[in-house]
């Protein structure tokens, strides 16, 4: 992940956070939902600071951060693209649409979701209830069904286009 990605986390925000939700072990999701809304993921400096600042030990921090999967540990593009990989969307061709797209944003690394510009994040997620569709794939909010890779791919460029982002492998 780019470095540049990272969100700059102040000090004395997060310190108010303590202040304002609280510093022992009940007041741990609070914390992570209030540094998630503020950065979008779980800026590493951001728990480290709770846990230098509160009574809320590292293991107890890292623990809920990685047990929720409501919490990112890495920072997220503006624009989610949501691959489904629920039964029929996987044996219609999940995997393809997702290397399409992978591939047009220059995603190349597997331990990546998000393109270096921090335009586009790919997340897969589970069957979204559009089943006679597959395979289904939702860019923000709007939902496109019946996917190649090619059309994938000429869905989020329709979508880049529309946002004023820039794909890289356009
Ligand atoms: S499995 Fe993909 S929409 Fe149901």
């Amino acid at each position: 992940m780019s470095q540049a990605l990272e969100a700059k986390v102040e000090p004395e925000t997060v310190l108010e956070w303590i202040k304002r939700i609280g510093s022992d072990s009940s007041s741990t999701v609070p914390l992570l939902q209030a540094v998630q809304s503020e950065y979008g993921y779980l800026p590493r400096a951001a728990m480290d600071l709770i846990v230098k600042n509160s009574d809320i030990t590292g293991r107890q921090v890292y623990g809920v951060a990685t047990f929720y999967s409501q919490f990112r540990l890495k920072p997220v593009g503006r624009h989610i693209i949501k691959i489904c990989h629920g039964t029929a969307c996987h044996v219609s061709g999940a995997d393809r649409l997702n290397t399409s797209l992978r591939h047009l944003l220059n995603i190349d690394d597997e331990e990546q979701d998000t393109a270096e510009n921090g335009s586009y994040t790919i997340e897969q997620v589970a069957c979204i209830g559009c089943c006679s569709q597959a395979p289904v794939m939702v860019i923000s909010d709007e939902v496109s069904g019946n996917l190649t890779g090619a059309n994938a791919q000429r869905a989020l460029k329709k979508h880049a286009k529309k946002s004023e982002e820039v794909v890289a492998n356009l």
